[in-house]
């Protein structure tokens, strides 16, 4: 540990933590060591230190107030799927779906790349609070980094700094998560504006979900490098949400209201880069007049049983870290509206007048712009001026939509759980399941074409709950922990399946999506109430055209049954896909699950070959 801490006195008595700093300090050997505070003051010092470095560009003020563009390291620019891993003792805890290596020689390897890797560097402490500081559900994590980058996005993304050491006290418990961007300096030499390990194959995403701890390295980027988010609030938590008997999910949260002043909440798993933020923060259509949506949480949820027996969520970040492409003040207003100050924008635009911009922007494209890369960029170029994985962060306290609740330590109650894809093809607009355990077998069936979130994704895959990177464990044992969680409440949440990317033969969206999924919502939200009409249909319970609100938007019933159909052919070599996914999970795959494909098979099995609901219902 450097002569500067050792002279400074600790701002925590926690003598755990003491001794880990002391120990990360000694083998990553950095020039000094910064405990954060969290203040206005240091975010300002950080920042301003990455403006004179070259890793912030200040935006012009009088667009955009205290707001900053950062452009990651070309190579640098999503999370890296194949480069994480969970190491648990035995292989199978981590399952046939993660990445896994044998602890103790991914402690050597960790080792080695971590012995002397902040030379030249600050290493900078950050207390978390994962939650409303001292909520019942909230967690505890400390992060070590050498990225002043990764220290204000902790700042906007979670409670952060001397408040957390205070909950914490003398002996708290806290998750110990290690950062570093793999990028040393020799003595005299310049630092880069993003350092980060270029060689995609020396980055590490590591988590040990026995011991739980978390080890990153080589990436300065989102996902990889901010350990509270996915890192602690998913892959870790998943796990202590298993041994602990609750649900941490990759889940937005929502709030309805309706002009009568009934409030119903809502949480939906979309994979990354299907419609998360989006929904969260939805605007009612025409024909709504009177309805509130509001917004809890937009990526995460931490879903408890509470006394009375519901099922409550709380969102454990602080802030929104959005995908910034297609973003405008149609598609989202209030995302918009939460950017306007105090945001940090990481690898879009620069235009010439000192604001940010991105493919989908409002308005004309700018004559002229710097793109992502730090190039001059015309409309015509042939190249993007954005990448397609730019995001913006900033504090969800600034969003319009912000739920009344949002900080409530004890959550909000869950009536409904969502889940969607993107599929452009035979997934119906929306179906409710037929019960719990048919819910939590969609949930787990679901499937999703690629985005720009992760790099290097396949063209479509299964992606269970929206959680396939980011379970901790064995994902047979979270299909089983999420029927058992079911089965412990009275009257558990209702389950749905949404899609609101099925496209034409020509290729074109046939939903308008965004705020108009309110329609589909307020089906939802009846069906919860017991209200809404639904049709037995092989796939689960459908709403006919009839029993969607149309209010404001000509949407033909003809349209609306080629969105809603399936052909028997479609679904069954679906359900044989299912048969597919699940053999890989061996004899850990429940029961319930063999059950429930092979009802799905009889029922598409006696149905016409192509079941119309259209037909059914009249
Ligand atoms: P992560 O932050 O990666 O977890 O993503 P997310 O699930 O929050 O996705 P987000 O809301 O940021 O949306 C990702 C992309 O999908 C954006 O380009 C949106 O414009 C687009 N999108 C969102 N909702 C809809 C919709 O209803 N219809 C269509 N066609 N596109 C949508
Ligand atoms: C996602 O990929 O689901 C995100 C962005 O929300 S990241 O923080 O990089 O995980
Ligand atoms: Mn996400």
């Amino acid at each position: 540990m450097s002569n500067e801490t050792k002279s400074t006195k600790l701002p925590t008595t926690n003598a755990k933590l003491i001794a880990w700093v002391d120990e990360v300090s000694a083998l990553c050997k950095p020039e000094q060591v910064v405990w954060c505070d969290g203040s206005k003051a240091e975010y300002d010092r950080l920042c301003d230190l990455m403006v004179e470095g070259g890793t912030f560009i200040r935006l012009n003020p009088e667009k955009r107030p205290n707001s900053y563009l950062a452009r990651s390291h070309p190579s640098d620019v999503g999370r890296v799927e194949d480069r994480t891993f969970i190491c648990s003792i035995n292989k199978e805890d981590a399952g046939p779906t993660n990445n896994w290596a044998a602890p103790a020689e991914m402690r050597a390897t960790l080792n080695g790349l971590f012995d002397g890797c902040m030379r030249g560097r600050t290493m900078y402490v950050i207390p978390f609070s994962m939650g409303p500081l001292g909520s019942p559900i909230a967690k505890i994590g400390i992060e070590i980094t050498d990225s002043p980058y990764v220290v204000v996005n902790m700042g906007i993304m979670t409670r952060m700094g001397h408040a957390v050491l205070d909950v914490l006290g003398s002996d708290g418990f806290f998750i110990p998560c290690v950062h570093s961007v793999g990028a040393p300096l020799a003595p005299g030499q310049k630092d880069v504006p993003w350092p980060c390990e270029a060689d995609i194959s020396r980055k590490y995403i590591v988590h040990f979900p026995e011991t739980y701890e978390i080890w990153s390295y080589g990436s300065g980027y989102g996902g990889n490098a901010l350990l509270g988010k996915k890192c602690l609030a998913l892959r870790i938590a998943s796990v202590m949400a298993r041994d602990e008997g609750w649900l941490a999910e990759h889940m937005l949260i929502m709030g309805l209201e309706s002009a009568q002043g009934e409030k119903t909440y809502l949480a939906a798993a979309f994979p990354s880069a299907c419609g998360k933020t989006n929904l969260a923060m939805l605007v009612p259509p025409k024909g709504f007049e009177g309805w509130k949506v509001t917004t809890v949480g937009d990526d995460i949820a931490w879903i408890k049983k509470a006394p009375d027996g519901r099922l409550r969520a709380i969102n454990p970040e602080a802030g929104f870290f959005g995908v910034a492409p297609g973003t405008n003040m149609s598609s989202n207003p209030n995302a918009m509206l939460t950017i306007q100050k105090n945001c940090i924008v990481t690898n879009a635009a620069l235009t010439d007048d000192g604001d940010v911009w991105w493919e989908g922007m409002d308005g004309a494209p700018p004559a002229h712009a710097i793109d992502w890369k730090g190039e001059d960029w015309t409309p015509g170029c042939g190249r993007v001026a954005a990448h397609a994985n730019a995001r913006f962060t900033a504090p969800a306290s600034q969003c319009p939509s912000i739920d009344a609740e949002w900080e409530n330590p004890e959550g909000v109650p869950i009536s409904a759980f969502i889940f969607g894809g993107r599929m452009s093809k035979d997934m119906p607009l929306v179906f409710q399941a037929f019960n719990w355990s048919h819910g939590v077998y969609l949930a787990a069936t679901m499937g999703s074409e690629a985005t720009a979130a992760a790099i290097g994704q396949a063209a479509m895959r299964r992606d269970p709950m929206a959680m396939l990177p980011f379970c901790g464990y064995n994902m047979a044992d979270y299909f089983s922990h999420w029927l058992n969680v079911g089965r412990q409440v009275p009257n558990p949440p209702r389950i749905f399946r949404v899609n609101w990317f099925r496209k034409s033969d020509d290729g074109k969206f046939l939903w308008p999506g965004f705020g108009e999924n309110m329609r589909v919502l307020k089906w939802i939200v009846d069906r919860v109430h017991g209200r809404g009409f639904g049709i037995e249909s092989p796939m689960g319970w459908m709403p006919r055209h009839e029993d969607i609100e149309w209010k404001g938007l000509d949407y033909p019933s003809d349209t609306f049954y080629n969105l809603m159909s399936v052909s028997r052919k479609a679904g069954t070599s679906e359900a044989h896909a299912h048969e597919e996914q699940f053999d890989m999970f061996f004899d850990r795959l429940p029961k319930e699950f063999i059950f429930e494909r092979e009802l799905l098979r009889s029922r598409l099995w006696r149905s016409p070959e192509k079941w119309e609901l259209a037909h059914e219902a009249h």
